[in-house]
């Protein structure tokens, strides 16, 4: 049996498998390895490692014994490498081809007292001893500036702006904090066990939520979460000694450049909300009547009926990473993700009022119809284009095979030729006889942190991004979106914007922030190997060009046009993406797994007949 499979930071080759026996050949290629070198207090050099979990996946599953031939690219192998923390004692292998009997092994492995397994402490020790000075450096230099950019209100800390460049002297709404882009800073100081920042976050963000609404002009609806704040210094009225105060002055994108609303706000601080729970074990916070209610008021304005047939969220364009005029109104995939995350996160915080109430069942009857329609609509891969390179078209009937019309030739030649035979990704956004072929790099990265995507569909993701390598990460993880629009696609669909130009910003720029997610996402899949790639091609650069927020060109080695310095999520984004490589466990604050009952429940209204469904209701009343 053929098969391939990951351990660890080692890709390997599954060759044969017989009876409680796997055979795997590790490739190591010179640029996946993990230098160590040696270590100290007797562990001697441990060049390479697998990881216990997946060791013990193996176990599990009945394998009784690993063979390990290895295969070194281009140079003979010689060095030791290390099996890490099965048991008690750490298994060492040597450079000759080695089996290795794990059916005496115990699948217990020891816990230290602080509960952490003995084992990965090692590995983590070994990793941070290791850390190159220059690592080191980069590290701390990002700790300090993530520090300057802490905004504080009242005397306690409660974001982080955007932007934080002493040089600059326009900073245009850059010193204010953004929601979106606070995650990674909060995650940052979550897992450096600072947690006052963010509770006090995610309550100062609660008190600035719309309450008010809704059919006028240029006022947010009810439950929006603002796109970012301000702490403004005013003096208090009627006050005869000038006296001030400081007030949280939040803006909706009603002062924002094109006047766009943040869908993704309140999906993010919903997913925030969860994380700081589950990381610090303060559940008292979720479930505040305040808290609560807050939840509450965004799912409402989430599932408020419109005139959409569709189960994925109905935006206009801008209204979230990619904030401004991009050809993504309608259902883009980023939307989606975020909505999924954040629908199966309030799933998870809601109290029972009494008993399911109308409020979960909505909740749970739109995840369902959500990843019925993005696992099956959104999902391209070979075989799928070629389904819709055949696809006829104008059929009217409830069973159509088209069913949002598309024709064939709306596939762009360029993915004809860049669709690998392995692998496949999400697409863009999905309309009636439209869809968007372009790749965006957050939304695939949360269809595959949320479980939107199958098992089989994170893999191909990762894989896909393997294998376009030099076209998503580049000289810089990772792209926003791929290909550029160019031309007449770039004037028509951005109207001419000079600050979104090929290979620029949101339009093919390269943005460091995605690193955080994109680790997140290596790390569910079991690809660790791949975020550690990419944070080294990451931090080549960053400190050394100040921190941008973006870079420019097709393979991303122009520090972008416009572009901040001391952008505040570039240096959280890698700090988390740091921080999770060393401690992968942590990564489940953010994660789902597959939901069982939700696939058994799966059904969508436009894969059946509406009609059918009304005689059933008739029937049976
Ligand atoms: C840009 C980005 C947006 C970000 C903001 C602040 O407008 O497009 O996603 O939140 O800058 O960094």
């Amino acid at each position: 049996m053929e098969n391939t499979a990951c351990l660890g930071s080692l890709r390997t080759h599954r060759v044969h498998s017989t009876n409680n026996t796997a055979v795997y050949s590790l490739q190591d290629q010179k640029a996946r390895r993990i230098g160590l070198g040696s270590a100290p207090g007797g562990w001697s050099v441990h060049k390479r490692h697998i990881f216990p979990s997946e060791l013990s996946d193996l176990l599990r599953s009945g394998v009784k014994q690993i063979k390990i031939n290895l295969t070194v690219v281009g140079e003979p192998l010689s060095d030791n490498f290390y099996l890490s923390s099965v048991t008690v004692n750490p298994l060492w292998i040597s450079g000759e081809p080695a089996t290795i009997d794990l059916s005496s092994r115990t699948l217990e492995r020891p816990h230290s007292e602080n509960g952490r397994i003995q084992g990965d402490a090692i590995l983590e020790k070994a990793h941070k001893e290791f850390k190159s000075p220059q690592e080191d450096k980069i590290e701390e230099e990002a700790w300090t500036l993530l520090r300057q950019a802490v905004v504080n209100y009242c005397g306690e800390p409660v974001g982080t702006v955007a932007a934080n460049d002493p040089g600059d002297s326009s900073p245009l709404n850059y010193d204010q904090v953004f929601v979106r882009d606070f995650v990674p800073s909060a995650l940052a100081f979550l897992l450096k066990g600072e947690f006052d920042i963010v509770r006090n976050f995610l309550l100062h963000t609660l008190q600035l939520q719309s309450w008010e609404k809704t059919v006028d002009c240029y006022s947010p609806g009810r439950g929006l979460m603002p796109a970012s704040f301000k702490v403004k210094t005013v003096c208090i009225e009627g006050s005869d000694e000038g006296a001030t105060e400081e007030v949280l002055d939040p803006d909706f994108g009603e002062a924002a450049i094109g006047r766009v609303a943040p869908v993704d706000s309140g999906l993010w601080w919903i997913i925030l909300l969860r994380a700081y729970s589950k990381h610090t074990g303060d559940y008292a916070l979720q479930e505040r009547v305040d808290v609560q209610t807050g939840i509450k008021l965004i799912l409402k304005l989430c599932l408020t009926d419109g005139f959409d047939m569709f189960p994925t969220l109905l935006v206009t364009d801008g209204s979230c990473m990619i904030d401004r005029r991009m050809g993504i109104h309608g259902h883009p995939l980023e939307i989606q993700s975020l909505f999924y995350s954040a629908l199966r996160c309030a799933r998870e915080m809601l109290l029972p009022d009494d008993g399911p109430t109308d409020l979960a069942r909505a909740v749970n009857s739109r995840l369902s119809a959500l990843s019925y329609h993005v696992r099956e609509h959104y999902w391209v891969d070979l075989r799928k284009l070629n389904e819709i390179y055949r696809y006829k078209t104008e059929e009217y009937s409830h069973d159509a095979v088209n069913k949002f019309n598309i024709y064939p030739e709306q596939i762009p030649l360029w993915l004809i030729d860049w669709m690998p035979s392995q692998g496949g990704y999400m697409i863009g956004n999905l309309q009636p006889a439209h869809m968007d072929f372009r790749f965006f790099s957050l939304g695939n990265l949360w269809a595959i942190i949320g479980s939107l995507a199958t098992e089989d569909q994170s893999e191909g993701i990762l894989n896909f991004i393997e294998e376009k390598w030099d076209d998503l990460i580049g000289t810089m993880p990772l792209k926003i979106a791929f290909p550029a629009l160019e031309y007449d696609e770039w004037r028509i669909i951005t109207g001419s914007d000079p600050k979104n130009t090929p290979w620029s910003y949101h339009n093919g720029g390269s943005w460091p922030t995605l690193l955080w997610q994109f680790t997140v996402a290596c790390l569910k899949v079991g690809r660790s190997d791949l975020a550690r790639k990419a944070l080294k091609v990451a931090e080549k650069r960053l400190s050394k060009d100040k921190w941008p927020e973006y870079y420019d060109t097709r393979s991303g080695r122009f520090i972008g046009k416009q572009a901040r310095l001391y952008q505040t999520w570039s240096i959280a984004g890698y700090l988390v993406a740091k921080m999770l490589l060393e401690n992968p466990d942590a990564a489940k604050i953010l994660t789902f797994g597959e939901d069982l009952a939700l696939l058994e429940a799966m059904s969508c209204p436009l894969d059946s007949n509406p009609r059918k469904k009304r005689n059933r209701k008739v029937q049976s009343s």
